[in-house]
């Protein structure tokens, strides 16, 4: 971890800043590098404010119900490594997967400036993206959550019942896809779409909900991680494309209207065209 005079780790976790960052990182190398000590510590300085910035946004943001706070702190202490050596999970899983603090505030407003009824998650990890959505939902308000791995259900049911709101969320274990057909089938729409699985999925996942109406009229998608540390724009272009191309997808689609969040990893908030520009 880096070696900030300023901030202690209780508050960098508060902050939620374990999400990696290009520019840290560079500031970073660059500290290592430097032997001047002053200008060492100007370096460090200059890494303090950014964790100072986040620290201070979330003293001034409406602090997460214990029950959210209850999932961030065992998300950032499972044993995630032993859970894999079990096989209690399939797949490789970490906490910064974590949606967090800022990204969960923002996610809450939504449904509440949606006036949403029906919220629709892919990629449930420990349910703290979820839960955060389900407590701005109304009493007979319905989220419907999805992941691949059944650990994962147990552990978030468990934060769930825990929460007046749990009962709002229906969780279901399989691929992302075969959820949404599933739905799609049954007739089901969402005012909210938060998208944050397989980022290789994302271009699918997209079109599926266009095409198939999962989106209820004047409804949002939010995707989340649309900057992935900094690939789409860092990484020289034929390289690990799969954000750039997702990125791109939007742009090119004269059916949607997006605007990218420079929040935590980037969040796209993506609309019908005909219901954000009128024409009148
Ligand atoms: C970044 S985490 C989700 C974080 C969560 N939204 C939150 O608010 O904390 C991504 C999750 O997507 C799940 N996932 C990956 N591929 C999937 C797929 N094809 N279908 C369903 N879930 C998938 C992973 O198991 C993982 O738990």
């Amino acid at each position: 971890m880096l070696n900030c005079s300023v901030l202690t780790m209780d508050q960098k976790m508060k902050a939620h800043t374990l999400q990696y960052d290009p520019i840290v990182e560079e500031l970073v190398n660059l500290s290592n590098e430097v032997v001047d000590e002053k200008l060492k510590k100007r370096v460090e300085g200059i890494i303090d404010l950014r964790y100072q910035r986040d620290v201070y946004g979330t003293e001034f943001n409406t602090p997460a119900s214990p029950a959210l706070q209850e999932i961030l702190h065992s998300t950032l202490t499972e044993n995630w490594d032993s859970l894999l050596q079990n096989h209690e999970l399939t797949n490789r899983c970490s906490p910064h997967m974590v949606s967090g603090l800022w990204a969960g505030q923002i996610l809450k407003i939504l449904v509440s400036m949606q006036s949403a009824r029906r919220v629709l998650e892919i990629g449930m990890f420990t349910g703290y993206g979820a839960l955060s959505m389900a407590e701005a939902l109304p009493q007979d308000g319905e989220l419907v959550t999805c992941d691949m791995q059944p650990y994962l259900e147990k552990m978030a049911r468990k934060h769930f019942d825990k929460s007046p709101h749990g009962k709002k969320i229906t969780i279901k274990i399989a691929p992302a896809l075969e959820t949404m057909a599933e739905l799609a089938k049954e007739g089901k729409q969402f005012d909210l779409v938060f998208v944050d699985a397989d980022k290789a999925g994302y271009i699918g996942y997209f079109k599926f909900i266009l095409d198939n109406n999962l989106l209820a009229p004047r409804g949002t998608i939010a995707f989340d991680n649309v900057y992935w540390s900094g690939n789409p724009y860092i990484v020289e272009p034929g390289k690990y494309e799969v954000m750039r191309e997702f990125n791109n997808c939007i742009k090119n689609d004269p059916r949607v209207y997006q605007v990218l969040l420079p929040v935590r990893d980037g969040i796209a908030l993506v609309r019908r065209k005909e219901d954000v520009e009128y024409n009148n």
